[in-house]
């Protein structure tokens, strides 16, 4: 994977679409989507690694260093949701599944929620950024591969304009986790664009 997309960040400081807890923990106002930095790296990496201990976000059984991700993830197309207490509630990223041009506009990307902020729309408000940031650097596919049981993601991104291109029986075995040792099946997903590559 490289990072040769030369996408800007689409600028926007996302107004919140979160919405209100039935606890009333969060305001609709609190939430904004910026840029990944790397001192946000130790909040996403605690977020990442709750996703993991799930068993349904990633083969992966840890979280990368901050240096591998960064390496690996497209700079201009990598966010954070952040409470405006300053707490990272979520992040996205993505990374080129190929080094050859004519898949210069696909990508594969993830999405993690912190556990206490699932629920409230902030993963929508994660893909809403990434999809508006990779559409205006010239992305036309991003896909990704979701374990069948994840059907909270499954439904996150159906919701986003994603479509099932279909299932990949037993494709691999979890190595670590609730389901160490067990073959999966993952959902590969994909979101083609209207706006990007249709010339
Ligand atoms: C998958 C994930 C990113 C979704 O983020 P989120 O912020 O909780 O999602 P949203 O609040 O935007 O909700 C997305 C949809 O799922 C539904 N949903 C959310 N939590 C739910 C739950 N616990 N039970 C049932 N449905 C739920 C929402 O109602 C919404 O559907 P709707 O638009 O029809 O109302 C989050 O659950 C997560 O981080 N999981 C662990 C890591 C992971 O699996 N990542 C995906 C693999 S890359």
């Amino acid at each position: 994977m490289s990072e040769a997309c030369a996408a800007s960040w689409s600028g926007a400081l996302v107004p919140a679409m979160v919405r209100v807890s039935q606890t009333g923990a969060m305001s609709a106002d609190d939430v904004v989507v910026l840029p990944m930095t790397a001192e946000d790296w130790p909040q996403v990496s605690v977020i990442y690694a709750a996703g993991i201990e799930t068993g349904n976000a990633t083969f992966e059984s840890a979280p990368p260093s901050w240096v591998d991700f960064d390496r690996t993830r497209l700079p201009d197309h990598r966010f954070v949701a952040v409470h405006a207490s300053g707490t990272v509630l979520g992040w996205v990223a993505c990374a080129r599944v190929s080094e050859r041009p004519v898949y210069a506009g696909v990508v594969e990307h993830s999405v993690y929620v912190h556990p206490d902020a699932q629920g409230r729309g902030v993963g929508g408000l994660l893909l809403t950024e990434l999809i508006a940031s990779t559409e205006k650097g010239g992305v036309w596919t991003i896909q990704s591969s979701l374990f069948e049981e994840n059907v909270i993601s499954q439904r996150l991104h159906e919701r986003h304009g994603f479509r099932v291109v279909g299932s990949r029986r037993r494709i691999g075995r979890s190595v670590a986790g609730p389901h160490a040792g067990r073959w999966r099946s993952t959902i590969l997903i994909e979101r083609r664009s209207q706006t990007a590559g249709v010339d």
